[in-house]
């Protein structure tokens, strides 16, 4: 046992605990120099609670496995963290020793609130560098953490991540006086240094996001209003600006992905961290990126991964919300059919997902929390970057959709044979000659099938009445033949030419959809989309327009007879598969019961 280790399980207070680890953070750091900071909050899991701290160092190669060869990179955390580092590893050696944070005299947290973006419902503080091991240690406690405006003014943090945390805006009285003031956070007695200004960003214009390429010299930008047309047509004089003045080519768009070219070499340092941002027709978007020199990704080589490199033939990307309770059975169930790595954008769950998560470590999940709102797209086409490097192929689905490849499933499962789902891909990819650029999968919604409260065997055996006509499709999809611009349509990517898409035949593969929970569950979905279904509803209306449930206004009041509700046909097919198949089971029960 290492010392970090014997002091956190024999302490102590969570928050000396806390310490130590973020001093072995810095180690590590120093070690690691011009490293990325990543935003996971998965590193430390373990130091929530007293009682876990045992356990953290074989999760922390768990961890360090799963990272092998994945570049985490993320906006706040492309900001030249070096120097921010080696002025705070001084002042954080001195904090270590000290008994309570309370007690020492400098920021416990060492990190500098550097942007805050103001969303209706609340305002998001972004911190450089992310601070690793935050969230876990703050998220049971996040009452601690104040946000502090101008004069005075407080309110409540209401969610916490390595890299940013997420406050309530002031009351409307007070929120005037303090626009255009710093904006920061306050723990304890400490206060973050901030350079940020409240009211200064809105998420109507920003560059919010960066993921740099590494098949090339550029970077890719997710930025927020930018297309009012859904059209892929470069705009006229769209350019990338870094800093104040170096201009560079856009090498490809689509929607709101703008793909530009890094500065010339020579030209990088005068542009080292400062802005990244975009311009149109002269009119320079706000932005929270930053350039940063000597991280891996804009250093002098690039990295070509080849296809036949990656680790894994089959990954997944969802986009999710408090899906903790549906989490074992979807990953248990798709890795068994070769889903090999889940990543799981997380829009600001505040459930159990990481003590879940926790249990799943050995099927290579990891969290990526995506704060945006209204950014589905961009998170498939972040996470298809992402998982680029590792990934063959890429399936983009929910966490209430489960893949059934029918005509490829075996209820005999042997080692020897090959998962059902690389079946599938390699057979349709066989017959379009090696050229399949995506699979696209039909989608049928089922309804709650005669259920209030689902049973502990989970959706797959329970849920079996549904509509008769399958509503879109949803895509496996080749990370290589994705086009430049990384272009999401949500159901589908774009590719690059020379790919073709194909459809999968029904008798092959169909996705069961779990859309019409049984209502206990449904009710907890519905207080939180009925926003976001009110408004839908009288405008785009061609956009989306299957969310829209029939026959439910703003109240999360059951309707009538909801419980036999969206059932046309029985379907038992998945359910018979699942019940049938030794590989599910475990001392008589389903894996996930
Ligand atoms: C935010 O508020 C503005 C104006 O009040 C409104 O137009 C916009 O739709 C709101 N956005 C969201 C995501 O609710
Ligand atoms: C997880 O990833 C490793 C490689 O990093 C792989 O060997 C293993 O099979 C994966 N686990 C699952 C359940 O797919
Ligand atoms: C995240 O959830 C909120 C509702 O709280 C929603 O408005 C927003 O659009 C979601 N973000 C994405 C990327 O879907
Ligand atoms: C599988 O199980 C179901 C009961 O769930 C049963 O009716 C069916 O005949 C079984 N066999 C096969 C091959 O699906």
């Amino acid at each position: 046992m290492t010392r970090w280790e014997h002091d956190c399980a024999g302490c102590c207070g969570r928050w000396r605990c806390f310490f130590q680890k973020v001093y072995m953070h810095w180690v590590l750091l120093v070690v690691a120099l011009g490293l990325l900071l990543f935003w996971d909050a998965s590193f430390y899991q373990g130091c929530s609670e007293d009682s876990r701290c045992g356990g953290l160092i074989s999760r922390h190669v768990a961890n360090d496995l799963l990272r092998d060869g994945e570049h985490e990179h993320n906006l706040a955390s492309l900001q030249n963290v070096q120097e921010v580092l080696s002025q705070q590893r001084e002042s954080s050696k001195k904090a270590i020793y000290k008994d309570s944070p309370s007690a020492i005299g400098i920021n416990p947290l060492l990190s500098v609130i550097q942007a805050a973006v103001a969303f209706n419902e609340s305002v998001l503080l972004l911190m450089n560098p992310p601070f690793t091991g935050l969230r876990n240690a703050l998220q049971e406690e996040i009452h601690q953490l104040r946000c502090l405006f101008a004069k005075g003014v407080q309110t409540d943090a209401v969610m916490v991540e390595d890299g940013m945390v997420q406050c309530k805006h002031p009351q409307n009285a007070m929120r005037k006086s303090v626009t255009g003031s710093v904006v920061t956070l306050k723990f304890d007695s400490s206060i973050l240094p901030a350079t940020a200004l409240y009211g200064k960003i809105g998420w109507k214009k920003l560059v919010y996001g960066v993921s740099p390429l590494e098949d090339d010299r550029d970077i890719l930008l997710f930025v927020k209003g930018l297309s009012h047309s859904k059209r892929s047509l470069l705009p006229d004089g769209l350019e990338c600006l870094y800093g104040d003045n170096v201009r560079t080519q856009v090498t490809a768009f689509c929607q709101e992905n703008v793909r530009c070219k890094l500065p010339a070499r020579r030209i990088q340092h005068e542009v080292n961290g400062k802005s990244v941002t975009i311009v149109l027709r002269d009119k320079i978007f706000p932005s929270v990126v930053r350039f940063s020199l000597g991280t891996t990704h804009f250093d002098t080589h690039t990295v070509v991964v080849e296809e036949t490199q990656r680790p894994f033939f089959l990954c997944v990307c969802s986009l999710v919300w408090n899906g903790a309770k549906f989490l074992k059975e979807w990953i248990m169930y798709h890795s068994s059919l070769g889903a090999q790595r889940f990543f799981l954008y997380d829009n600001n769950s505040d459930d159990d997902i990481e003590n879940v998560l926790e249990s799943l470590r050995s099927y290579n999940v990891s969290r990526h929390p995506w704060p945006w709102l209204k950014t589905q797209e961009a998170s498939f086409s972040h996470c298809a970057v992402r998982a680029s490097s590792q990934c063959k192929w890429v399936a983009f689905i929910d966490l209430d959709e489960f893949i059934f490849p029918k005509g490829f499933v075996h209820t005999k499962v042997s080692e020897v044979i090959e998962p059902p789902l690389h079946c599938l891909i390699k057979e349709y990819d066989r017959v379009d000659k090696g050229k399949l650029g995506q699979l696209k999968i039909s989608n049928f919604n089922f309804g709650p099938s005669g259920l209030r409260i689902l049973p502990k065997s989970g959706q797959m055996v329970n849920y079996i009445c549904r509509m008769s006509v399958p509503k879109r499709v949803k895509s496996i999809v080749r990370a290589s033949a994705i086009h430049p611009s990384y272009c999401s349509r949500v159901h589908y990517f774009e590719l690059k030419a020379g790919y073709v898409a194909a459809q999968a035949v029904r008798r092959d593969a169909v996705i069961h959809h779990f859309k019409y929970h049984a209502w206990e569950d449904f009710k907890l979905k519905f207080v939180r989309r009925a926003a976001t279904f009110v408004t839908d509803w009288g405008q785009n209306k061609d956009l989306d327009s299957f969310d829209r449930t029939p026959g439910l206004g703003t109240q999360a009041v059951e309707p009538l007879d909801w419980a036999h509700q969206f059932c046309e046909i029985e379907d038992t097919s998945l359910r018979d598969y699942v019940m049938n198949t030794s590989n599910f089971y475990l001392a008589g029960k389903l894996l996930w019961e």
